[in-house]
């Protein structure tokens, strides 16, 4: 149970997400490894900005906002679960996009328009001018009467990584009721809210246990993903001290953000076709196929068990092909 250190929260979810054996990759690999299934967390196709959105639509609500504004690219999973969580509240949601990637009406930006979001894609590559974007309509619609909330990329504020410390809270009681004795968690790492969340929940409800980001795009996140964490143990009035063997970050990016890469493809396949879970190319597969490769190497083999948090991101395999080598 939470103490009362939490921000509010709404419900938006159905948590807890199952943690879920993995049996024929366990036997495969030689490795016992889990799935905690945030990928089924009850909204669209599920994912990882759900947990997120639970506290910043809260902060949204209790600021009297009756609109919301993201961003991301263009197929963006955070922005599509904005627009599905802001609706479901009763908020109009507005979806400033950057002009890149897959553009056309597929995977995510079919979802937005199902969700009622107004989406307006942006010819840019910096996120700055998105802002000011953001700045220029808040004032225009304050003008208007009304309220705006405006959420950064991929949600990663302090705020929205106590989202995943509600996930490590879950994980702790699963680990302990299912006998898991879990020695490393495992994620895709895109802007750094999800793995900054876990690495202070994993302090706190499970000490000892390491937790890696798989980097699916160059930045710098050995820096933010801590900087995020410390932010979010501040919220919570919590004392946030590394040590040294507590994160990792290994980067598994190819040719770039949000390009799939043909190595990877048979790795979604086998999950695909022996467990019958759906990873996607941009986030989950990168993350997925970085870290099978390092255990075939010999990685995560200092501890107990492997659990890899799906976050979602489904809608992308009905945006893009998937490559082969
Ligand atoms: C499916 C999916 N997985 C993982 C991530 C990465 O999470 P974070 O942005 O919190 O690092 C994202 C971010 O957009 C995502 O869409």
């Amino acid at each position: 149970m939470q103490d009362g250190s939490f921000p509010d929260r709404v419900s938006l979810g159905v948590f807890p997400t199952p943690l879920c054996a993995l049996p024929a990759i366990s036997a495969r690999y030689g490795r016992n490894i889990w799935m905690k299934r945030d990928d089924l967390c009850g909204v669209a196709l599920g994912g990882n900005k759900v947990r997120k959105l639970q506290y910043l639509l809260a902060q949204a609500k209790s600021q009297g906002c009756d609109t919301v504004f993201t961003t991301g690219g263009a197929q963006s999973n955070h922005a599509m679960l904005t627009a599905a969580c802001a609706s479901r509240l009763g908020m109009q949601c507005i979806l400033l996009l950057k002009q890149r990637g897959v553009t056309e009406l597929r995977g995510n930006l079919v979802l937005d328009a199902l969700y009622g979001a107004q989406v307006r894609l942006i010819d840019t590559d910096r996120y700055e001018d998105i802002y000011d974007e953001m700045d220029r309509l808040s004032k225009e619609l304050a003008a208007r009467g009304h309220r705006a909330y405006s959420i950064p990329v991929g949600g990663s504020t302090p705020l929205g990584a106590i989202g995943y410390v509600d996930a490590v809270e879950e994980l702790a009681e699963q680990c302990a009721a299912q006998h898991v004795p879990v020695g490393h968690i495992v994620s895709a790492t895109g802007s750094g809210g999800t793995t900054a969340g876990l690495l202070l929940g994993a302090k706190r409800y499970l000490p000892g246990v390491k937790v890696t980001g798989m980097g699916v795009d160059d930045s710098p996140f050995a820096e933010i993903v801590p900087t995020l964490a410390k932010g979010a143990a501040e919220i919570l009035g919590w004392q946030f001290e590394r040590t040294a063997d507590d994160f990792e970050m290994i980067y598994h990016v190819g040719q770039g953000y949000a390009v799939p890469n043909a190595e990877d493809t048979p790795f979604l396949e086998e999950l695909a076709r022996t467990e019958g879970i759906l990873l996607d190319p941009v986030y989950t597969g990168k993350a997925w196929a970085g870290m099978l490769k390092r255990v075939q190497s010999g990685g995560f083999s200092d501890r107990g068990d492997i659990v890899f948090v799906h976050t979602g991101g489904a809608a992308a395999l009905f945006a893009m092909d998937l490559p082969r080598a």
